[in-house]
């Protein structure tokens, strides 16, 4: 007992640099708090994956990340809306927190299609969040997703907890301090840091009139705002997209003082063309062409489409969403280009949903085209069939805060042809074959003209001579299997958490604490919540 008191009172153990260390090396605690997960291994139990409620790329990213902090052994939990009906009632990790709430319970699907719904719906499970789940989990660093969590950043500041808010999309919604606390949420214990329509003079004018935007109040209250490519970001801040309540000056001021930054997103490590178990054959950068050429008379036998090896096939992966993914465009194109490439035979597959769904399955009816087109609705396993088998994958969005669709494409050999925009911009560049640079086929102007003369490109580089086609299509596939890494993604995150936190994460940043041992790797760990 002697001992110990002489060991805790001696300078050494007191002093600011030696307690200064210690902060730095207890690893952060990190809370994502986001509405979407697409099965994590590392948050369900038994052998059975985590939940799965998913509406886009959102549900993707945020188990990507989980997955891949939880096997640095990184103390991650998460919080989501208990989806009672989207997934099973199956004994769940301990770090997985389903916020309890009858709006969420019965719902088919993530966003039910009613505004005042879903608004209803992201209060209830940010009440959950703020009022328990951030005192009981007391996080350093509470990572939000989009803006059905808007709120937490402000809350969590007023209770001395860093946050960083990620915008994976520009949809937001307005609420007022009076609706919050109607849904439970104590707004007057953080109101300061809410972004309001007009000037807050006080708490009582503004609570029931002043609206609120969660988006903004998000971007505003966070310690970082990140973006999920650095384009996006780019054209945020030039006001290049329809987003209202200012988000555009409030970016502006984040990346002014250092605190907002674009971090580009990565598809899912089992989108691999080499081990995909989904796929009818695999095949790598090496034999690719026998591979791919398996995998596309498979597809035509599956869905009913004239059976031809030599056919050029385009896909389309992505949600049939006229406002932002572009498909407007190739409904108008559909037909002529069908058309005029039918001495090639080309094909066109969707394996979409989507209010646009209709117009499509309507233009293959009027015009018989059930041998050369195939519109099906979203299956995973049909999906990745479909990446394998197609020379092209479509991606003409107006505008894209990141996209998965064009990277999986990539590493499938699948070249895609997009619109240049926010993260299409950053990972494609348009295919100069003499010169071995590039990737896929670029256009300008978003307009039908733009997306025909791209496909156009495309069928070009399809009837270019063998060899060198083959050529391009491995050293496209080797470049993408190394540059879109969830590494790298977590990578960057992680360098963030440790800035915001001060604390000292990978063991990298161990080695550079001078003094200090570096630690032993982290090994594939599975923490529980105490
Ligand atoms: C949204 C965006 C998409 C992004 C995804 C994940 O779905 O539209 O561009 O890839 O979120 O961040």
């Amino acid at each position: 007992m002697i001992a110990k008191v002489a060991h805790l009172s001696s300078p050494e153990v007191h002093s600011p640099e030696r307690r200064e260390r210690q902060h730095r090396l207890r690893r952060p605690r990190i809370l994502i708090v986001t509405p979407e997960l697409n099965g994590s291994g590392y948050l369900g139990r038994n052998g059975i994956p985590g939940p799965r409620a998913k509406a886009g790329g959102l549900a993707d990213i945020s188990t990507l990340l989980v997955d891949e902090l939880s096997a640095r052994g990184i103390d991650v939990r998460v919080a989501m809306p208990h989806f009672r009906s989207l997934f099973p009632d199956a004994p769940m990790s301990r770090r997985l927190y389903l916020c309890k709430d009858r709006e969420f319970f019965y719902r088919r699907s993530v966003y039910d299609g009613s505004q005042e719904a879903n608004r209803r719906a992201a209060l209830a499970f940010q009440r959950d969040v703020i009022q328990n789940i951030l005192p009981a989990v007391k996080p350093d660093i509470v990572h939000c997703h989009d803006w059905m969590t808007g709120l937490v950043p402000a809350a969590a500041k007023a209770m001395g907890i860093k946050s960083l808010f990620t915008v994976h999309n520009l949809h937001d919604e307005i609420t007022t301090m009076a609706e919050a606390e109607d849904r439970g949420i104590d707004a007057a214990r953080f109101w300061q840091n809410l972004h309001f329509g007009h000037y807050p003079h006080s708490y009582e004018e503004s609570r029931n009139s002043n609206p609120v935007s969660m988006m903004a109040s998000a971007m505003n209250a966070a310690d970082h705002v990140n973006t999920v490519s650095p384009s996006f970001l780019q054209e945020m801040m030039d006001g290049r997209h329809v987003a209202g309540w200012g988000l555009c000056d409030v970016l502006r001021g984040k990346s002014h003082c250092g605190a907002a930054s674009g971090i580009l997103n990565a598809p899912d490590p089992s989108c691999a063309p080499e081990h995909d178990l989904r796929i009818a054959q695999c095949y790598g950068a090496e034999d690719h062409r026998a591979g791919k050429l398996a995998n596309k008379l498979q597809l035509q036998r599956m869905l009913g489409l004239e059976e031809d090896a030599s056919a050029p096939m385009l896909f389309w992966p992505s949600r049939l969403d006229p406002t932002q993914k572009g498909c407007g465009l190739l409904a108008h194109i559909l037909y002529q280009v069908v058309n005029d490439y039918s001495s090639l035979g080309l094909q066109v597959v969707f394996v979409a949903d989507g209010p646009f769904k209709p117009h499509f399955e309507h233009i293959v009816n009027f015009h018989g085209l059930q041998k050369r087109v195939a519109v099906c609705g979203f299956e995973e396993s049909l999906s990745r069939q479909a990446y394998a088998a197609s020379d092209f994958v479509l991606v003409p969005s107006a505008y894209e805060p990141c996209g998965l669709a064009q990277m999986v494409a990539l590493k499938y050999g699948s070249l895609p042809i997009v619109h240049r925009t926010g993260g299409l911009q950053d990972t494609v560049l348009h295919l100069d074959a003499a010169n071995q640079r590039g990737n896929g086929f670029v256009f300008e102007t978003h307009d039908c003209g733009g997306l025909r003369w791209a496909i156009d490109e495309a069928v070009r580089f399809f009837i270019r001579p063998e060899q060198e086609r083959e050529r391009e299509i491995a050293r496209i596939m080797r470049q993408s299997s190394e540059a879109f890494s969830p590494q790298h993604t977590a990578e960057a995150y992680i360098k963030l958490y440790e800035e915001l936190s001060g604390r000292i994460i990978g063991d990298a940043r161990v080695e550079a604490v001078p003094g200090f041992r570096p630690v032993a790797k982290p090994q594939l760990v599975h923490i529980e919540a105490a």
